[in-house]
């Protein structure tokens, strides 16, 4: 070894001896201090993502979103958010949400918020069923479960299975995971028969139950219900393959 190489591989112990030592030192300062000021806005993760708009003009008109924003601030638990695509609601049977009254939609976007920060890792050890925010959690109301299967997420509901399809967001408090379906709870499409076969549309009961979302003032509400007419075409596409698999 030359002079200069001696050199230099006594520099790199001695910037190791130096990393080692400023971690120990760093390390336990770095532990009580505390996380990002403020919690974290969710719907601003959500548009930053895009393809959730349909699921955050929910979160806003049913008034979850500030329900999370005040939980994220107010508890140390976090918060999990299963969030459905907008593919995941166009793909809904047509009239699903119109449906539903406003409690029920209430419930329904509820339904995909767990209150406690579970990460990927954690749901091979969750215990099911998870308690959701929807209903009276105490009585576990409205709940999910979710199994594991190597890296994969199955969840289901006792309507809907599907699986988390990728992270949106996490960062130790709040977590959202990419589900290509809308959630269906048990307690609202398991005892009545419209989900698994919907009958036949009506159009002059749409129309009326599109008027009368008109005077709560929700105009988030209504302007989702509208985008979900839009895409009515797609729904029926949708239908069809549905058809085909079932016959298949
Ligand atoms: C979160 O962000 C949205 C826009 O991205 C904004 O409209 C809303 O007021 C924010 N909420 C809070 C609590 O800051
Ligand atoms: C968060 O909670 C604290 C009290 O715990 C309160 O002073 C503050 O206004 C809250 N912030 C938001 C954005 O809700
Ligand atoms: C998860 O769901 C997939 C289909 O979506 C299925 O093939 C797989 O067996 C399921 N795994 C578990 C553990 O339920
Ligand atoms: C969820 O899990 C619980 C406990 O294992 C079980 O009793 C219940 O039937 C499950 N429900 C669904 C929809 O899988
Ligand atoms: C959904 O998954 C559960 C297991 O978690 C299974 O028992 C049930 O048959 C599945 N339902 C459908 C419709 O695939």
């Amino acid at each position: 070894m030359t002079r200069k190489q001696h050199f230099f591989a006594f520099s790199l112990v001695l910037l190791f001896l130096l990393h080692c030592t400023n971690t120990v030192v760093a390390q336990p300062a770095a532990a009580p201090a505390p996380g990002p000021p403020g919690p974290t806005n969710v719907t601003k993760v959500l548009e930053k993502a895009g393809q959730f708009t349909l699921f955050i003009r929910l979160l806003k008109a049913t008034s979850v979103a500030d329900q999370i924003d005040h939980q994220l601030n107010d508890t140390n638990n976090g918060m999990t958010l299963f969030a459905p695509t907008d593919n995941a609601f166009s793909s809904l049977s047509s009239g699903t949400l119109n449906s539903l009254n406003d409690q029920e939609k209430v419930a329904l976007i509820q339904f995909h918020v767990i209150p406690t920060y579970v990460s990927l890792s954690q749901f091979q050890t969750v215990s099911n069923p998870l308690r959701t925010n929807a209903g009276d959690s105490s009585r576990f109301e409205y709940p999910l479960n979710v199994t594991t299967f190597g890296n994969s997420v199955n969840i289901s509901s006792g309507i809907t299975n599907t699986s988390v399809s990728g992270t949106v967001y996490t960062d130790g408090q709040l977590a959202v995971y990419q589900v290509d379906k809308v959630l269906l709870p048990w307690d609202l499409f398991g005892a009545k028969p419209p989900a698994p076969a919907p009958a036949p549309e009506k159009p002059k009961k749409k129309k009326a139950d599109a008027v009368a979302d008109g005077p709560d003032g929700k105009a988030d509400d209504s302007s989702a219900m509208s985008l979900m007419t839009n895409i009515k075409n797609a729904v029926v596409f949708a239908h069809a393959i549905a058809a085909v698999i079932f016959l298949l």
